[in-house]
């Protein structure tokens, strides 16, 4: 069974003081905490068994706040405290016993989604091994892991580069199999001082193991910087007013 991982640990100093006595991912994002947004997108997608990694003063509060996971329709969440900020690939490593020897697929808390990424998930789900991620077109690529490409073939990712080679951002969704455990070990930490996860993608690239797809409908990572925060508010936003919109049609 495909389990789901939402990673949302981490000091949020990007943006900081609004993270001075809180964790990021419990900020409001126009009308909910930043997190429903990429739980709900594991939810959507048809997985049902979750945990989310989270960590520092804060972590009680996820559990007050998400509870057994009812409002998802979910009959509970698993969580796991993370002792110290390691980079996400170290967060994501305590997800192992979790996983069960399965297949995962790990979504950044602070990582919003306009449309559903079940047809993504749904590939993975038939992919022998490997990993699945997915790339977004993005202004601003050097904020980002960002993808290498020769044509439809993926190179490489390189981790906020300062001259980009291209304009594909990767986005915040990992699909791995059960071998991300053994490569996480392997990792040593980057001159930030963080295991990466980029350097976990690029490992399955090197061994021809990852595929990815194309995101379609827009992607925000509220986290990145004050103003990324500010366009997730607002694209959200958006989307919520369309929804309702749509839904008043239909109730007529
Ligand atoms: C992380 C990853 C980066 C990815 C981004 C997506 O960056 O390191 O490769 O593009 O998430 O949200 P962070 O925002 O944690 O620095």
């Amino acid at each position: 069974m495909l389990r789901g991982v939402v990673l949302a640990g981490g000091k949020g100093s990007r943006l900081y003081p609004l993270t001075k006595i809180t964790n990021k991912h419990l900020l409001p994002i126009y009308n909910q905490p930043m997190i429903y947004y990429p739980l709900f997108t594991l939810v959507e997608a048809g997985i049902k068994e979750i945990m989310v990694v989270t960590g520092g003063n804060n972590a009680g509060d996820f559990l007050r706040l998400l509870g057994n996971g009812r409002e998802f329709g979910l009959n509970h969440l698993n969580y796991a405290y993370q002792e110290e900020e390691g980079g996400i690939a170290h967060a994501l490593a305590l997800a192992e016993h979790f996983s069960g020897g399965g297949k995962i697929v790990v979504i950044l808390g602070d990582n919003l989604f306009e449309r559903g990424i079940g047809s993504s998930v749904e590939r993975f789900r038939r992919q022998r091994k490997g990993a699945r991620i997915l790339l977004k077109r993005v202004k601003r690529p050097q904020d980002y892991g960002v993808a290498v490409l020769a044509g439809r073939k993926l190179l490489g990712v390189e981790e906020k580069p300062s001259q980009p080679k291209s304009r594909y951002a990767v986005t915040g969704v990992y699909m791995y199999d059960a071998q991300v455990f053994e490569v996480i070990r392997q990792l040593k930490p980057s001159f930030r001082g963080e295991l990466e996860i980029t350097d976990v993608n690029n490992y399955y690239i090197r061994r021809g193991e990852m595929k990815f797809d194309i995101l379609k409908g827009w992607w925000a990572d509220a986290g990145a910087s004050i103003d990324s925060y500010l366009e997730a508010n607002l694209l959200a936003a958006r989307k919520a007013r369309k929804e309702e919109r749509s839904s008043d049609e239909f109730k007529g």
